[in-house]
């Protein structure tokens, strides 16, 4: 199988009148961790509507394993998502429902497993994530830290292709983050999955990316891996590494 997983080509998407993608290209690797950087406001958010369908592109193409979900009908499009899991920013998870039944929640409306079945793959994913001791607790009970622990463990429910992380480290403190960024870059090794992180968070996705791609002015600016990144002469992307002050490198350096 070709080892692209995702491809866009020359995506276009303006808001009444304002442009915010202005022309992407990217293609995502199989079973890597790619990291989708840009300014907050910079049209990350609606990228990765774009690859799930919610949003349709004034023009362009998204393919996702050879299919061109941009003009597909919602019966179509749901097959797609089948293929996703979603780490959303709020984790969103339901106040009502346990830990246990927030995992389970995706495999009791999409598959027609067992009770018992059910139960392994929830304490598999709950374990993956360190949270096997908590099954009982509702999400009022929970640090915002161990609610993206529940809401990545609920991503991986279904066992989907494709995991996007939608700024997985915002409002969390430094400490939080990076068990958080361990979390990501373990749980990929150990599932293997393709893993999309959006992230303003620059040095902390730098930590666990395969692949950094950097979003500026509705532009892929740059692409591969966080050393190239470093490296890469461009002015867009140095003073956004400037900007951000990662540890041990300094703007200046490059
Ligand atoms: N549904 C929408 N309608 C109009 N404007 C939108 C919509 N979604 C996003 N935008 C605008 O697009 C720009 C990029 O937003 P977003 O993708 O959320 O940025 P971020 O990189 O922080 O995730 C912002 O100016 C935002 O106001
Ligand atoms: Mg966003």
């Amino acid at each position: 199988m070709d080892d692209t997983t995702i491809r866009i080509v020359d995506l276009y998407k303006s808001f009444n009148g304002q442009k915010v993608l202005d022309g992407i290209n990217l293609d995502v690797k199989r079973g890597k961790i790619t990291v989708i950087i840009g300014k907050s406001g910079g049209g990350k958010s609606v990228l990765m509507k774009h690859l799930i369908g919610l949003l349709k592109p004034d023009s362009g193409e998204i393919w996702i394993d050879g299919t061109e979900i941009t003009k597909l009908n919602e019966r179509e499009l749901n097959q797609v998502r089948m293929k996703f899991g979603m780490l959303f920013q709020e984790a969103a998870l339901f106040d009502s429902m346990n830990v246990f039944e927030n995992v389970a929640f995706p495999l009791r409306e999409h598959t027609r497993l067992q009770q018992k079945e059910i139960k392994r793959t929830v304490e598999e994913k709950l374990k993956a994530v360190g949270l096997l001791a908590f099954t009982e607790k509702l999400p009022s009970e929970l640090s915002g830290g161990m609610k993206k622990r529940v809401g990545l463990a609920r991503a991986l429910a279904l066992d989907p292709d494709i995991v996007l992380f939608d700024e997985p480290t915002s409002a969390l403190d430094p400490v939080i983050s990076l068990t958080i960024e361990d979390l990501i870059k373990e749980t990929q090794t150990r599932f293997q999955k393709t893993y999309v992180v959006i992230s303003h968070d620059i040095a902390g996705m730098f930590r666990i990316a395969d692949t950094v791609a950097m979003l500026n002015n509705g532009k892929i600016v740059a692409a591969g891996s966080p050393y190239e990144i470093k490296r890469n002469g461009q002015e867009a992307v140095k003073e956004f590494l400037k900007a951000t002050k990662i540890p041990g490198f300094a703007g200046g350096e490059l």
